[in-house]
C-alpha cells in the first residue's frame, strides 16, 4: 500500500491515512466518550482512535486469536483500562444497550452472516445520536445489497454520508499484482497455507475489481441532543 498504510496500525484491511481522517472527522467524538470497533481484527484501528480522540475502546471479534493479539497490542497505545477486548459476532456483541458513542467497522460488514441483523444490532449498542463509520465494498453493476439510504433506514438509522473511495480499487490491484510478483517471500514468510491463501484471493478478487464500488458510510441512530446550526 506504499505510504498511505498507517505502519503503526498493522491494519488487516484498506484503512489508510485518507480514511483515518474521515473516521475522525464524521464521529465527533469527545475525550471520555466510549468508541466501539466491530470486527476488530487485531485492533490497531480502534486503538489508533482511541489514542487520537481520548476515548474508551471496546473491540469485538470473532477470533479468539485476533482477540488476544489485540489485547497484548492494548499497551502499546494506552494506559490500562482504556481498552477491552471481547470474542463476539458483529450480529451478537455481547455488549449492553446504548454502550458507546461511536462506532467502526473497517471491511468487515461483509463477513456478517445477516447484515440487517448486524446494523441493527449496532444500533442498539449506540446511544441516541451515536455514530458509526463503516467502510462496505459492492458492485457498482448489479450490486447485491440494498441501496445505502435503504439499509440505514431498515435498520432504524440515519444515512449521514456514503463517499466513494475511489482509489480503493486500485490499491487492491496493486497490492495483489505484488503479492504474485512476491511468491516466493510469502512462502519464506508466512509458510506455503497461508501464501496459497493469498494467491488464490489474489486471483480471484483481481478479476472483480473493475466493477468494484468501494464506500465510507457513515450512520446515525436518531434522537440525542442535536445541536441547532
Ligand atoms: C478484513 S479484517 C478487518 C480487521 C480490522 N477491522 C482492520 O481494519 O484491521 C475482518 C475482520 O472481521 C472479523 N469477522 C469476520 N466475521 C465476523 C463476524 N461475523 N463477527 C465479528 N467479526 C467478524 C474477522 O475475524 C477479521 O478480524
Amino acid at each position: 500500500m506504499g505510504d498511505t498504510y498507517p505502519q503503526e496500525l498493522k491494519a488487516s484491511s484498506s484503512c489508510d491515512w485518507p480514511l483515518l481522517g474521515t473516521i475522525i472527522s464524521r464521529l465527533r467524538l469527545q475525550p471520555g466518550q466510549q468508541l466501539i470497533d466491530l470486527g476488530c481484527g487485531t485492533g490497531g484501528v480502534g486503538l489508533w482512535l482511541a489514542r487520537a480522540c481520548a476515548v474508551h475502546l471496546v473491540g469485538i471479534d470473532i477470533s479468539p486469536q485476533a482477540i488476544h493479539l489485540a489485547t497484548q497490542r492494548a499497551p502499546e497505545f494506552l494506559p490500562p483500562d482504556r481498552a477491552v477486548f471481547h470474542v463476539g459476532t458483529l450480529e451478537a456483541t455481547g455488549l449492553p444497550d446504548s454502550h458507546a458513542h461511536g462506532a467502526v467497522c473497517i471491511d468487515a460488514l461483509g463477513f456478517a452472516p445477516n447484515r440487517l441483523a448486524a446494523l441493527r444490532e449496532i444500533r442498539r449498542v449506540l446511544r441516541p445520536g451515536g455514530r458509526m463509520v463503516l467502510t462496505s465494498g459492492g458492485r457498482r453493476i448489479n450490486p447485491v445489497s440494498p441501496p445505502w439510504p435503504e439499509q440505514a433506514a431498515a435498520a432504524g438509522m440515519e444515512l449521514e454520508s456514503e463517499e466513494e473511495r475511489p482509489h480503493e480499487p486500485a490499491m487492491w490491484r496493486r497490492l495483489y499484482q505484488l503479492w504474485v510478483k512476491r511468491e516466493a517471500d510469502l512462502r519464506q514468510h508466512l509458510g506455503d497455507q497461508q501464501a496459497d491463501s493469498m494467491l488464490m484471493e489474489a486471483r480471484t478478487r483481481s478479476r472483480s475489481l473493475e466493477n468494484r464500488r468501494s464506500v465510507t458510510v457513515t450512520l446515525r441512530r436518531p434522537g440525542g441532543h442535536v445541536p441547532s446550526p
